[in-house]
């Protein structure tokens, strides 16, 4: 038997059934339960910084976009992209949901699970195998997984933001014991491709920003081996780089007069020692680990005061998967295989960020560790479309923050859950954002 499509497309079509379905809308539900299981309804209503709304909105929010998209939807026209009322995220900004009569955890819990339920029932009826490119291989299921994954990192920056005691969670997943250093932390790689294909044609599952794929010619830069480390950051900021103007750009300085920080968030000095705290943990920063909970700023003056440069995103995403033997990108940094718990610190239960080279498959073709997991990481590039890019299924996803205003982070974090990142997914946020769980590497011209 011959393989008429290419195994990258083999991938990309896999036919979705209705079992896996409703294992993954279970699966993603009992974790988001189980990072709330041990918060009080007082601090789940509390808007605990103006930067994140209340937890119990999200919750509220989840079941109200599974309710739009998994039901109402399904009717045979797209009625609303966001329903009007109290869980749309437009009509009320993170800020004042706190403010908001909201429900009970009870009640939302009970409206949640009504919902799953109609939405289960619907589930049995529907076509996956239908023209309508919302049902054809599950996409519409898809998206709706990804934006409670989505969610739940959302909660997790609510909760290293709460007020009060720390959030403490239920249950820790050790990170792995640091595997032997493929070559020291501030080495870089040279990326000499030629032309190299970024983005991806895949509709059973990515983001409509994420398409279409297509070839870019990419000038030979170099890149950083692997996130920028703790260590590296300390000498930054042993070097007076929070006061040295020169190592800003005009809005960094701006940035840095009214925030005043002199190093990362949730990092505070004791007796002339750095600290930093992880949700309920407060330890001396591990010098081989990604720097976290930095701003596009800093990253932007850490790498000036290094002689170097943010990549840009194709930069990045070439780095992160382009296979040169195989003259094709792939989906993931070791290869199209989704993600497993040894690859890449991701799936949120480890609650911190691991020391560089813990996971030995975590390692692009060309030779980038950590291009996945740890610390989204900060590109020089404002969010845009892709060439010939179209709004799918609604602008409100991602086209209506096109523009100038946005900074991509590319590669998720140890918050992302493992269905919600790729080599070609793209985030993005706004340059003085740092609760967020951002790093940076750098790269340079050649
Ligand atoms: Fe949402």
């Amino acid at each position: 038997m011959t393989l008429a499509v290419s195994p990258t497309e083999l991938v990309q079509r896999s036919v979705v059934s209705r079992a896996e379905i409703r294992r993954a809308l279970a699966e993603a539900r009992a974790r988001t339960l189980k990072l709330i299981d041990v918060v009080t309804e007082a601090d789940l209503r509390a808007q605990h910084d103006p930067l994140m709304g209340p937890i119990l909105w999200d919750l509220g929010h989840i079941g109200h976009f599974e309710e739009l998209w998994l039901d109402r939807n399904l009717d045979g026209k797209v009625e609303f992209v966001e329903m009007p009322g109290m869980y749309n995220p437009f009509e009320h900004p993170r800020r004042v949901r706190g403010e908001l009569p909201l429900p009970t955890l009870a009640a939302t819990l009970d409206a949640m699970a009504a919902i799953r339920e109609r939405v289960l029932e619907r589930l049995e009826r529907v076509d996956l195998e239908s023209d309508d490119p919302l049902l054809r291989d599950g996409y519409v299921y898809q998206m709706v997984l990804q934006h409670e994954y989505q969610h739940n990192e959302t909660m997790l920056q609510t909760l290293q933001l709460k007020q009060g005691a720390p959030y403490s969670p239920a249950e820790r997943r050790e990170l792995p014991r640091r595997g032997t250093p493929n070559g020291s932390a501030d080495a870089m790689v040279r990326v000499d491709v030629g032309r190299a294909s970024v983005g991806t044609d895949d509709r059973a599952r990515a983001y409509d920003n994420e398409r279409p794929r297509h070839l870019v010619d990419v000038p030979p830069f170099w890149i950083d081996r692997t996130p920028v480390t703790n260590g590296a950051y300390i000498a930054f900021i042993e070097d007076g780089a929070y006061r040295r103007r020169d190592l800003w750009s005009q809005a960094g300085l701006a940035w840095l007069d009214e925030s005043k920080a002199e190093g990362p968030k949730y990092w505070l000095r004791d007796r002339g020692e750095w600290l930093r705290r992880s949700m309920d943990r407060v330890a001396p920063p591990d010098h081989a680990a990604p720097v976290i909970h930095v701003c596009y700023h800093e990253a932007e003056a850490f790498a000036r005061w290094a002689g170097k440069r943010l990549p840009s995103e194709v930069e990045w995403e070439v780095a992160a998967s382009w296979d040169p033997n195989a003259g094709r990108s792939l989906s993931y940094p070791w290869g199209d295989r989704e993600p497993t718990a040894s690859d890449a610190n991701l799936d949120q239960l480890s609650f911190d960020v691991a020391a560089i080279d813990s996971y030995a498959t975590n390692v692009s073709p060309l030779g980038c560790y950590g291009m996945l997991g740890d610390v989204w990481e900060w590109t020089s590039t404002n969010f845009d479309g892709h060439p010939g890019f179209a709004a799918f299924p609604y602008a409100e996803y991602s086209q209506v923050f096109f523009g100038t205003e946005y900074k991509v982070l590319r590669g998720g974090s140890w918050a992302t859950r493992p269905g919600a990142i790729r080599n070609t997914f793209r985030n993005w946020d706004y340059p003085i954002r740092r609760q967020i769980f951002s790093g940076f590497r750098c790269a340079r011209d050649d």
